[in-house]
């Protein structure tokens, strides 16, 4: 038995914001982002078009992929940052009900940007657990309501979108998620968070209170290229598989800089992580499954590839998973 990815699919909202369209709008330059980020667009939801829409899009078409029903499901998992409503309800319940996945348990998932991978090891273990058939594990983000367009230093780096994968239980037992280990350090949950407004001041000036981020960037980088670095030693020492054994590894995608320090760190070829942030920019909890979807649609996932996810996020959380394609 074992707990395998029977189908991935993603939704990118089709508003695309170049560099330099944001150069327009604020102090920066092609170049800068670039050169310092790798990015080169990024996608934005329209006013309207909320987490839920985006993540109820990449699951319908993540159920057609798997030929499965929505009440075929044992659980919807939703891993996000930017729910529809801030603590309650959960988006999960809104997606549940926009697919018509009836009486299916649905509950949301709080780990930063390593997000789907806790929500990934959430949804095998629970499908292990009750001997479940099917769980949706879904990755969606609506970043860009949240990002104040007046500090440059993080309104270059986040994108909307949303990837959801369809996990099933099957006899075979050779393929499948593997492997996961995951963690935190909350003394750095004040390295990247979203902001609350002072509320007597919102009531004095009769302003809605709208939450926004803050990054201490340096700090977020240092962990990010010391948490890709060690998951992936943790990773190859814990399950015994040398590095060769992998066609790829798929990082969370928030800076191409990242993923080449922690590549040179352990000697890694570049070439053996996949990128795909120049397009996207960072879509936290969905980047991973987007990138997923990507390499899908290209043929790069065969079936029986050994891959590695990486992520890391605030929190600060991080995880890893190996999974046998
Ligand atoms: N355009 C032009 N100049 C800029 C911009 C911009 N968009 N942003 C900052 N600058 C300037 C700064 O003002 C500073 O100028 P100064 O030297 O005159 O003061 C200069 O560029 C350098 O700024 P730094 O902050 O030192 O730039 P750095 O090289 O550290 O890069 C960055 C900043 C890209 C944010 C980097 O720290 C980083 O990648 N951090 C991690 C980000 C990340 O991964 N976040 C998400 C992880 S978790 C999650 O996904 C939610």
């Amino acid at each position: 038995m074992s707990i395998v990815v029977r189908s991935i699919s993603a939704y990118i909202p089709p508003l695309r914001i170049t560099n330099e369209e944001l150069a327009m709008r604020m102090d920066t330059t092609d170049e800068w982002i670039r050169s310092h980020t790798g990015i080169g667009a990024r996608h934005i939801a329209p006013d309207g078009l909320q987490t839920s829409d985006m993540a109820v899009e990449a699951a319908k078409s993540a159920l057609d992929k798997a030929n499965i029903g929505p009440q075929e499901l044992d659980y919807i998992i939703v891993a996000t940052a930017t729910p529809d409503y801030l603590g309650f309800p959960a988006t999960a319940c809104i997606v549940q009900d926009k697919i018509g996945a009836y009486g299916v348990a649905a509950f949301d998932v709080t780990a930063g940007c390593t997000g789907f991978i806790y929500a990934l090891n959430i949804a095998s273990s629970m499908l292990e657990a009750s001997h479940g058939r099917n769980a949706l594990v879904i990755g969606a983000e609506g970043l860009s309501r949240f990002v104040n367009w007046e500090d440059r230093s993080t309104a270059v780096l986040f994108g909307d979108g949303a990837g959801a994968a369809v996990l099933s239980r099957i006899d075979e037992s050779a393929r499948g998620c593997l492997s996961f280990i995951l963690g935190a350090e909350g003394g750095g949950a004040k390295d990247l968070f979203l902001v609350q407004p002072e509320r007597t001041k919102a009531f004095e000036r009769q302003e809605p209170i709208v939450p926004f981020i803050y990054m201490d960037g340096k700090k977020v980088y240092d962990f990010a290229v010391k948490s890709i670095t060690v998951l992936i030693q943790r990773l190859l020492h814990k399950a015994a598989y040398k590095l060769e054994d992998f066609a790829w590894i798929v990082p969370h995608q928030a800076n191409a800089r990242i993923v080449q320090a922690a590549a040179k760190r352990l000697s890694i070829p570049l070439d053996k992580f996949y990128v795909n942030i120049e397009e996207y920019a960072n879509t936290s909890s969905a980047s991973i499954p987007i990138a997923l979807t990507e390499m899908s649609e290209k043929g790069l996932l065969k079936t029986n590839d050994l891959i590695m996810l990486v992520g890391f996020g605030a929190g600060l959380t991080y995880g890893a998973a190996v999974i046998r394609w």
